[in-house]
């Protein structure tokens, strides 16, 4: 369900200084089905990621919970999803990732960046914790990619 790397995206993001960014590029040949999260709205409205396009939206505030699955019943019970967890705080960003109930991408790869090395990278769900600097940078969540 990869996308070929001749149908790449192309961002082209005009996002202000002094914030950080979420993004997800839907490199899948599917519908992404995402749910963004906060600890004043828990269950909010899916909101569906076209194949090969983006979703953007400016981090903020503690204990966000972006999660993605591939199926539109997003809360059923059963739905293996995969969660990003976001933090501002102080001046610093937190992010990890982690899934639920099963890997949502069916062993298709996937990476999240930051842009820099101490706000880290991964290509994994391992729960590792990362922090760095808030402001002018984006973490970025592509699934189905090529990681090799
Ligand atoms: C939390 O999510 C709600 C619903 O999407 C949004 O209206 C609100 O601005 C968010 N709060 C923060 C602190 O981002
Ligand atoms: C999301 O996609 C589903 C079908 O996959 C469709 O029924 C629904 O109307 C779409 N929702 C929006 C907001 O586009
Ligand atoms: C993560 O995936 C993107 C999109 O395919 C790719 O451009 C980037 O090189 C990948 N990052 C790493 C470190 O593999």
């Amino acid at each position: 369900m990869r996308l070929s790397s001749a149908s790449v995206l192309c961002l082209s993001l005009a996002l202000s200084a002094n914030a950080s960014w979420l993004v997800v590029n839907n490199f899948c040949r599917k519908t992404l089905y995402l749910s963004n999260a906060n600890q004043t709205s828990w269950t909010p409205p899916i909101q569906n990621v076209s194949t090969a396009t983006s979703w953007t939206t400016k981090i903020s505030g503690e204990g966000n919970q972006l999660g993605i699955s591939l199926v539109e019943e997003y809360y059923n019970e059963d739905t293996p999803r995969f969660i990003l967890g976001s933090s501002v705080k102080d001046g610093r960003l937190w992010w990890t990732v982690n899934s639920l109930k099963a890997d949502p991408f069916d062993g298709e790869p996937f990476n999240v960046t930051a842009g820099s090395k101490e706000c880290g990278f991964t290509k994994g769900y391992n729960l590792d914790v990362h922090n760095c600097p808030d402001g002018d940078f984006v973490l970025a969540f592509n699934p189905c990619v090529d990681n090799s």
